[in-house]
């Protein structure tokens, strides 16, 4: 019997598209090598083009026609003309707050072959999961905006943390660690914001009890940020909140290759949602319609989608082709030195994987 996959795929505005067609052939693939597993592909052309045509960013029922799915598969959004922030919240953000998708999870690892800054590296030492809060914090848009214009002007952002929502994120990176048997590192900042992150702390430590067996380190977010350059191995999963996960996984970012090969998912564990996969660049205005975009993060993302629906095994040779490709460097577009088209890259991640498997 097959296991049928409903994946929305929302290709999204720029190179979006031209990298979510690899990813896609990739999944494709795997569909036809594995007689256990389908996918069935419906794709949804909302996004900035369809602003400009429609005057919204998603149909009006988008939120409804998107919820039966298994998961989502996005591109990327944003393009110049539209506002970022109507780009932005209007898609990205509501599938995001809607879908409950309350884990964004980022894996900062450096394969073989991808470009690290730093000096005297090896492999082994960068390789982290962030797991960061992506539903509240300092991005609940609560605050206020008093006085406007005028010299005793204030204006308040307010980083929310609830109970529920601070708990929930812990518990998840917790069970993360202890399934992995990897060590747990909380990012925070408990002495200077000292009511957020102080009851962050503290719920670090209280749920921790539960996990005996798990061994954590809490680190300050400026301490944090040095350590990721000048110590990577110290970090292996790592939670923290939505504005400290934000910064430091683009640090990560650079450390594991840059945009081209960072990928994250935005998860709502309980699965009563649908989850959302995607590279986490932009729809990159500046090469867009080139056919030259690097399309090995939305495959890495593809990869994460994999193992979220069950299927780890392919998950991995999903990430160990896209590392043979890094490793040969023979079929690199241009941002990682090479001179190969998305859709060659995209062929080669197959090819390899026709030789792991
Ligand atoms: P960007 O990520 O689109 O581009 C930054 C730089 O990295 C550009 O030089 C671009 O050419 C390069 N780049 C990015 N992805 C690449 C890839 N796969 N292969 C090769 N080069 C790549 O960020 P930018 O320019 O700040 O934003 C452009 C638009 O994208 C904006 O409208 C922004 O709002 C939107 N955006 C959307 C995101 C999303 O949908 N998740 C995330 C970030 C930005
Ligand atoms: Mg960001």
């Amino acid at each position: 019997m097959k296991n049928i996959h409903k994946i929305a795929v929302i290709p999204g505005d720029g190179i979006g598209p031209e990298v979510i067609r690899e990813g896609v052939k990739v999944l494709q693939k795997i569909a036809e090598w594995d007689e256990r597993l389908q996918f069935q592909f419906d794709f949804f052309p909302w996004g900035c083009e369809y602003y400009v045509r429609h005057g919204k960013m998603m149909a009006d029922d988008g939120m409804e026609q998107l919820q039966s799915f298994d998961a989502i598969y996005l591109g990327a959004v944003g393009y110049p003309g539209v506002p970022d922030h109507v780009s932005l919240w209007d898609l990205l953000l509501k599938i995001r707050k809607r879908f409950d998708q309350y884990v964004n999870l980022r894996p900062i690892k450096l394969l073989q072959g991808a470009p690290c800054p730093l000096r005297d590296v090896r492999r082994e030492d960068i390789d982290m999961l962030f797991i960061r809060e992506n539903s509240e914090g300092e991005y609940a848009g609560a605050g206020d905006w008093l006085f406007k214009g005028k010299p005793e002007e204030v204006v308040l952002q307010t980083g929310v943390f609830s109970r529920k929502g601070t708990e929930r994120i812990i518990r998840y990176a917790y069970e993360t660690a202890r399934k992995t048997g990897k060590t747990l590192t909380s990012v925070s900042k408990g002495n200077a914001l000292n009511y957020s992150m102080v009851f962050w702390d503290q719920v670090f430590e209280e749920i921790g009890k539960e996990y005996p067996d798990v061994q954590t380190y809490s680190y300050l977010v400026d301490a944090a940020s040095m350590y990721m350059i000048n110590q990577p191995k110290r970090f292996q999963i790592v939670v923290t909140s939505n504005l400290f996960g934000d910064i430091l996984t683009d640090l990560g970012a650079a450390l594991a290759g840059g945009l081209g090969l960072a990928a994250g998912a935005n998860i709502n564990p309980e699965r009563i949602y649908p989850s959302m996969f995607e590279p986490i660049h932009g729809s990159a205005p500046d090469i867009a319609g080139q056919g030259i975009a690097n399309p090995l993060a939305a495959i890495w993302s593809a990869s994460q989608m994999l193992e979220f629906l069950g299927y780890e095994e392919w998950a991995h040779v999903v990430l160990e082709a896209t590392e043979q490709v890094l490793k040969e460097q023979k079929a690199l577009t241009p941002d990682l030195g090479g001179t190969a088209s998305t859709s060659e890259a995209g062929d080669e991640v197959v090819l390899k994987m026709t030789e792991i498997i």
